[in-house]
């Protein structure tokens, strides 16, 4: 490029090489390879922009058109050669296309500079990733919905503090983690909205002079919208980071299913029985089946929650606008990326093989005074002030405890000793299926609620039931 000291695209104005050491420590190709797709459809769209506004004739259009789809063909079977001298995917594009075409490979930066390239990558990519969770979240939600249909009408205890509270449907609990899994799709919904604005155009950071239509670009590549101010958008990570906060967030779901998953297969709970194929055994202990999926996932979510902090730490004190740091904003969005994926779509196999130990389910659905709030709510019923009620029931339980007995095993005479209030009409209350049964306010565990919930999301997620 008219210089013989430095062979880089940038190397004008020096006198000296890099050093070996600076090149391995600058690089990124090594990471950012993964971006190439994004980085080809992105100068195909600037290229096919420039031709429109007389920068590019025809044929050098098509001359640049052909060399990067027969890069991209290179890359895709694996015989491209990355360099890390090229320090990163947009100069080792560049530079294999110059290489390939000549001087029309030699125009295709005009308008552009790097730092607007990789923001239109990074978009491009993000958008992709929202897409691909969106459906890796539904993948999630339609397991829920299918164990919460299997298991209609089978109670279990809820808990608070881990202490037994309250009975509940199974098909409850699943559909409570189906809402939480729905709030992470909407939250990656939202934040594609702010991911799918056009960067490209603000160039260095200043914007460009050159003739160039920047809603053209817009258009080619299904973008909403163009970026309104150019040093914004040179050093705009926002929407990395929010993207990065969704997935923490889907990531955090994600171990609070598997703390449940670890503590419901063991053998004090054994509530569930997660298949063979998704434990392992212990290389000591012949009887161990572990279950270290769950636990990986649990673990893992150090990692997501450590690439939210790192992106974050990362920008915090960078002026505007493009500085080098941003580069090492991508290889936490990658490994969060890879995370979370992996993360919910080995989720989603395992639910679909999980099951519920029925008979263990009851038996402590019928132990630990769960309609314990039953019996106040009937005192409350019979104008009892609840605080009273509370009260003696809570005396009725001590009394249990001593008995070594559940409130159902109680008379109709000891338990009136507790309150005259009290009729033989208490039985129906006291018993688990009542209790649930009872709780039809709306988002209550009740077993019509409960069914109007599976039957709105079986709709959603277009599951036909049998
Ligand atoms: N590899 C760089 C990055 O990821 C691309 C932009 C480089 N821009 C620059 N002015 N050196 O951020």
């Amino acid at each position: 490029m008219g210089n013989t000291k430095s062979k880089k695209l940038w190397g004008g104005r020096f006198e000296e090489a890099t050093a070996a050491s600076v090149e391995a420590f600058t690089e990124s190709i090594s990471y950012d390879q993964r971006l190439y797709s994004y980085d080809i459809a992105g100068s195909k769209a600037h290229a096919t922009m420039l031709e429109a506004g007389g920068l590019l004739s025809k044929e050098e259009l098509t001359a640049i058109i052909d060399g990067l789809s027969a890069i991209e063909a290179r890359i895709d079977e694996g015989s491209f050669v990355f360099k890390s001298e090229l320090e990163d995917i947009h100069m080792n594009i560049e530079k294999s296309l110059i290489d390939d075409i000549g001087p029309a490979g030699a125009k295709l930066h005009s308008a552009r500079s790097r730092n607007d390239q990789i923001a239109l990558d990074l978009r491009l990519y993000l958008r992709d990733q929202c897409d691909r969770f969106m459906l890796l979240l539904d993948e999630t939600r339609r397991a829920f919905v299918v164990l919460a249909r299997k298991y209609m009408g089978q109670m279990m205890p809820g808990y608070t503090h881990t202490q037994r509270a309250q009975p509940v449907l199974v098909s409850h609990h699943m559909m409570a983690y189906y809402e939480m899994f729905g709030r992470d799709r909407e939250r990656i919904a939202d934040c594609r909205k702010r991911i799918n604005i056009m960067p490209l155009g603000a160039a260095a950071m200043a914007g460009t002079g050159l003739p160039i239509n920047r809603e053209m670009v817009a258009e080619l590549l299904g973008f909403d919208s163009v970026t309104a101010n150019s040093m914004d958008t040179a050093g705009d990570r926002d929407f990395a980071i929010e993207f990065l906060s969704c997935c923490t967030m889907i990531q955090l779901h994600l171990s609070r299913l598997s703390e449940e998953l670890v503590l419901w297969s063991t053998q004090e709970f054994s509530f569930v029985q997660i298949a063979d194929k998704f434990c392992t055994g212990s290389s000591i202990m012949p009887q161990k089946k572990n279950p270290d999926i769950p636990e990986l996932i649990r673990g893992k979510s150090g990692r997501v929650v450590g690439s939210l902090m790192s992106l974050i730490t990362l920008m915090k004190g960078l002026p505007l606008t493009y500085n080098r740091d941003l580069q090492e904003d991508k290889e936490p969005v990658f490994d969060a990326v890879d995370t979370v994926s992996a993360s919910l779509s080995i989720m989603a196999e395992m639910l679909g093989n999980l099951k519920f130990n029925t008979q263990r389910l009851k038996e402590a659905t019928d132990t630990g005074f769960m309609t314990a709030t039953d019996l106040a709510d009937y005192l409350v019923l019979h104008n009892v002030p609840f605080r009273e009620a509370h009260g003696i029931v809570g005396r009725a339980v001590a009394v249990c405890i001593e008995k070594g007995c559940e409130l159902t095993d109680l008379s109709l005479d000891e338990i009136r000793e507790f309150s005259p209030e009290i009729d033989k009409d208490v039985f129906d209350v006291l018993s688990v299926e009542g209790s649930i049964n009872s709780r039809v306010s709306t988002g209550g565990t009740a077993t019509l609620r409960v069914e109007e919930a599976v039957q709105a999301a079986e709709e959603q997620m277009s599951i036909v039931g049998d």
